[in-house]
């Protein structure tokens, strides 16, 4: 089967001359979550701007459900991949949300009653039908980022790239949006520093360190890894558990 996302050889500098990708490969299978962990300043941001087109690499290829990113491919690659930025108010600027929610796909040329579904279908997904008719700017925080999460559902991608998910978000609003996400039949890449965030959403973890790939496996057996999160800067908060292995061996 073809591979949702798949990183080959992946190297980056920006025009500066900061080198910050050197060489990342990885691929992601329909259906799975993996979180993308690292120390500030390892490449998950400029990682995540060739997931769909943002950046061009300097080497190497990244490829959405075996269409390879490139100048040609922008427009279908933007639909494939979901990006979720990590201020909601970055994705938000229509004087309502069934506009913003409505944007993309109408972009496509989708009208009339398959829009209508679109929409209501993908707020519906995050639990936010009841506020289509309100203008953004009137919701909480918690309640913006999931219209955000909607507006890339209505695209019907093959990935969803969130970046941060649960920043800023009180205790009840970061729980709701785990709920929502783990109940979403769709591949998703999480860049986080919330490692239980990470255990509770993603079977699988990727450490990004220095712009290469430095671990990848279950996110339990990674996090159960002292001297790799030291060794990357990653720390579990004060007094969390991890949850008991299903093997033991
Ligand atoms: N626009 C830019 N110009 C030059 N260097 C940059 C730019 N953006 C990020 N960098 C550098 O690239 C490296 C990776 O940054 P980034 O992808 O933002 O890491 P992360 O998201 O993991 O914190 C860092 O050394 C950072 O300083
Ligand atoms: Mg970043």
């Amino acid at each position: 089967m073809t591979a949702s996302l798949e990183v080959r050889r992946l190297a980056y500098a920006y025009p500066d001359g900061t080198q910050a990708l050197f060489g990342v490969d990885f691929e992601i299978a329909r259906g799975e979550r993996v979180a993308l962990l690292g120390p500030n300043g390892a490449g998950k941001t400029t990682l995540v701007m060739h997931l769909n087109g943002i950046l061009t690499p300097g080497h190497g290829t990244v490829t959405v459900a075996g269409l390879p990113v490139g100048k040609d491919s922008l427009k279908e690659i933007r639909r494939r991949v979901g990006l979720v930025f990590q201020d909601p108010d970055d994705q938000l600027f229509m004087p309502t949300v069934r506009e913003d929610v409505a944007f993309g796909p109408a972009n496509l040329g989708i009208r009339g009653e398959e829009l209508r579904r679109r929409v209501e279908e993908a707020l519906d997904r995050v639990g936010m039908l009841d506020v289509v008719d309100r203008p953004p700017h009137h919701l909480s925080f918690g309640q913006r980022r999931r219209v955000a999460v909607a507006t890339v559902l209505a695209m019907e991608p093959e990935i969803l790239v969130l970046d941060e998910p649960s920043s800023n978000l009180d205790p009840a609003s970061r729980r709701e949006l785990a709920e929502i996400l783990r109940g979403l039949d769709v591949t998703v890449l999480m860049v986080t520093h919330d490692l239980p965030y990470a255990m509770e959403l993603c079977e699988r973890a990727l450490i990004l360190s220095g712009g290469v790939i430095a671990a990848d496996g279950p996110t339990r057996e990674i996090l159960a890894d002292a001297e790799l999160l030291a060794a990357h800067r990653l720390e579990l908060p004060y007094g969390f558990a991890l949850p008991r292995a299903e093997h033991s061996s």
